[in-house]
């Protein structure tokens, strides 16, 4: 667990080198442009301390070289020289900023919530409420709300866009775009507790058609489940406390506390990217969550091997 975290981490920080969208190439090259200005001023600085030293190196017999005591054009011109570098590095930057931030508090495409340990993903216009893995439609920028529902959490998808805080209370907008159709890798850049290492997410870009297609069987509520064993997982799903967290379109569960398991199945990861969504891995997850993400808020129920068998049939229902 802790090797695959280190390799996505560095996955991540390398992903910055390969932006994929409007907003991360603005930014990519800000930094390619202050890269040269810094070099630029290393240079200078550098090859002006190493001149002086050959130049005025101490020789036996050597008088002293002329010293000077305030030179008023000398100061004039390294006053200037520092603020003409911040103006423009100023001007980059307000450049980068309107083009990777909406301009004003737009109405958001969709809105983000970061909770200890995993994402919250709402789509105002329709209705979709989706978790960890958040699709949206290449070629559109799409303003993206962020909000907390506990401590301050980062959203950072390394190819797209720049961070952005989730603070609790106080929403944070950011434009976020794919040129093309893919997976994008999400992490969370706040350090905000335990399981903070593993509040992996992905970015799913689709073509519009596909997205609108996603768009609407996510918004079906979850179908009957048609065989025994399922139905018992989901008789036994409804009277647990189970529903005290979750919410399932079309049963009694209706909480917003952990991940809205409607669309369950459809979902490639689990626990926020701890390990991929399998039969066995939820076997393990609902045998002793704790054991496979030590912290999660999902407590360990004491379910019997038999109670497991059907909760997982009916959970691989949920498409
Ligand atoms: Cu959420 Cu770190």
């Amino acid at each position: 667990m802790d090797q695959d975290h280190i390799r996505l981490s560095v996955a991540a920080v390398l992903q910055v080198f390969d932006p994929q969208s409007p907003q991360a190439r603005a930014m990519f090259r800000l930094g390619l442009e202050s890269s040269v200005i810094f070099a630029i001023i290393f240079a200078m600085v550098a090859g002006a301390v190493v001149y002086a030293l050959m130049r005025y190196r101490w020789h036996e017999g050597e008088p002293d070289p002329r010293q000077v005591a305030g030179n008023t054009t000398i100061e004039i011109v390294w006053t200037a020289i520092p603020c003409a570098i911040v103006v423009a590095l100023f001007a980059l930057t307000a450049r980068t900023m309107s083009v990777s931030d909406p301009p004003a508090a737009p109405a958001p495409d969709l809105l983000v919530i970061g909770h200890q340990w995993w994402w919250e993903a709402r789509y105002p216009k329709s209705g979709v409420v989706a978790a960890n893995e958040i699709h949206i439609p290449v070629g559109r920028a799409m303003s993206i709300e962020f909000d907390s529902a506990d401590v301050l959490h980062e959203f950072w998808v390394p190819r797209l866009a720049r961070k952005i805080a989730a603070v609790p209370g106080h929403p944070n907008h950011i434009w976020i775009e794919a040129d093309a159709p893919g997976t994008y890798l999400g992490v969370c850049s706040e350090f905000c507790g335990t399981e903070h290492a593993w509040m992996h997410f992905l970015i799913i870009a689709e073509t519009p058609a596909k997205f609108a297609e996603w768009e609407s069987s996510q918004l079906l509520p979850a179908s009957k489940p048609a065989g025994l064993e399922a139905r018992k997982g989901l008789a036994l799903f409804e009277q647990t406390s189970c529903v005290s967290c979750h919410a399932v379109n079309g049963t009694v569960a209706g909480a917003r506390v952990g991940p809205d398991l409607t669309h369950f199945a459809s979902r490639r990861e689990l626990g926020a990217g701890i390990v991929e969504n399998t039969p066995d891995n939820l076997r393990r997850w609902l045998k002793d969550p704790q054991q496979v993400k030590p912290g999660a808020k999902m407590p360990d129920f004491k379910f019997s091997g038999e109670q497991i068998g059907q909760l997982v049939a009916y959970f691989e229902t949920l498409k």
